[in-house]
């Protein structure tokens, strides 16, 4: 049987959890040779280089190490560079995940020279088209040949957008996968003894959307509530670069008493403890609306809008706006409801990966 080359992509920090087990299973199937390309979206050790450490991801065979740019510029830079790979490397398909600049770049890329796509994490909407993210999602779904979709409202939007529904896999979430591989060495991680935590008494911010922290208004808007919720139970907030940049042009700095608790960007272990024990969650993240359901952790997104809606039906998330007052009462809706026993999410259960990998090697055999 031939073999079959895939080049996996990854370039900003969520992407690398997602690649993490789609390799680890591709790697089982012998008729499928992965190559890995990082674009180099993010670059620092702790955005990058910690996570293979930690993910056990084999080092990129490609480094396209375009770094930070404008929109325009960082993903024509990405387009520009990882050509000539796929001319050099000539693979059968090339794998993206998620719905960052390399995602969109790197598919685009691809379909032009008539090379299939798949897109792991497709069909999500957040029906926000400010996002850039947003933007990056429909192009990439629009030129995908194979959907790999991680909960049933991917389905429905793809299927709204007219997707061939033969494109279209329901295989679960591969982020939850690489959660449910780690949870126990995570426990390991002297994280809470280093910053001082009890379990159960502390909670976590996470803040880097351009919506809220690119605006020093908007920023300011999202913190006050989380400084009084520092007045009674120590916030965590492990400050992303793009985050670190705003609050120093807002001039803002916590008070040293606040209860609010600055740290570098942490590793995936120390974070995932970090969650794992939390009373609380504040976030803008996607993927840790996920990840926060999963570990049945009250979460309150700093958001209008979520793209990840079974977060919200079936997990422990609720959305909290963007401004003071909403943010303000989901956590105090959040710190006042019973403790969370979410349902369990269908096909969260750590087999998302596998059943990618058993897809393409059908398809490799087709
Ligand atoms: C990107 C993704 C976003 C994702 C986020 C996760 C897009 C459009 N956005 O946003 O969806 O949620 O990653 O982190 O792809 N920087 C560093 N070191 C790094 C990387 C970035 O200092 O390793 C700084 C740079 O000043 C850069 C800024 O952070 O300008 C923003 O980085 P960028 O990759 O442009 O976007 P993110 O906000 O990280």
């Amino acid at each position: 049987m031939r073999e079959r080359r895939i080049v996996h992509v990854v370039g900003a920090r969520p992407n690398f959890m997602k690649i993490a087990p789609v390799l680890e299973a591709c790697g089982r199937h012998p008729t499928l040779r992965s190559i890995l390309v990082h674009t180099g979206q993010h670059y620092d050790e702790r955005m990058s280089r910690l996570f293979f450490d930690e993910l056990g991801i084999p080092r990129p065979d490609v480094d396209l190490e375009v770094g930070s740019a404008s929109h325009a510029r960082q993903t024509a830079m990405i387009l520009e560079r990882f050509e000539p790979v796929l001319l050099e490397r000539r693979p059968d398909l090339v794998v993206v995940v998620g719905d960052v600049n390399s995602t969109i770049a790197c598919g685009l890329a691809a379909v032009k020279l008539g090379i299939p796509v798949a897109h792991v994490e497709a069909g999500l909407r957040s029906f926000d088209r400010t996002m850039p993210e947003e933007i990056n999602r429909i192009l990439t779904d629009a030129i995908s040949d194979l959907l790999f979709v991680s909960e049933p409202s991917g389905v429905e939007n793809l299927a709204r957008e007219g997707a061939d529904p033969a494109k279209v896999h329901l295989v679960g979430n591969v982020m939850i996968d690489t959660l449910l591989a780690h949870r126990e060495r995570a426990r390991s991680s002297r994280v809470l003894e280093d910053l001082g935590l009890e379990p159960g008494r502390y909670a976590v911010l996470t803040v880097h959307r351009p919506a809220n922290v690119d605006d020093p208004e908007s920023l300011r808007g999202v913190l006050e509530p989380i400084v009084e919720l520092a007045g009674r139970i120590p916030v965590v907030f492990p400050v992303h670069p793009r985050s670190r940049e705003a609050l120093a042009r807002a001039g803002w700095a916590p008070e040293p008493s606040s209860g609010l608790v600055l740290v570098e960007p942490l590793g995936y272990l120390d974070f995932l403890r970090l969650m794992m024990d939390a009373r609380i969650v504040a976030t803008d993240s996607g993927g840790i609306q996920e990840e926060t359901t999963i570990l049945g952790v009250p979460c309150v997104t700093l958001r209008d809008n979520t793209e990840r809606p079974i977060t919200l039906t079936r997990g422990t998330n609720r959305l909290g706006g963007t401004k003071p007052e909403g943010i303000r009462r989901a956590i105090a809706g959040a710190l006042d409801a019973p403790a969370a026993r979410p349902e369990p999410v269908p096909l969260w259960d750590g087999r998302a990966a596998v059943r990618i990998a058993e897809i393409l090697a059908r398809w490799a055999r087709d």
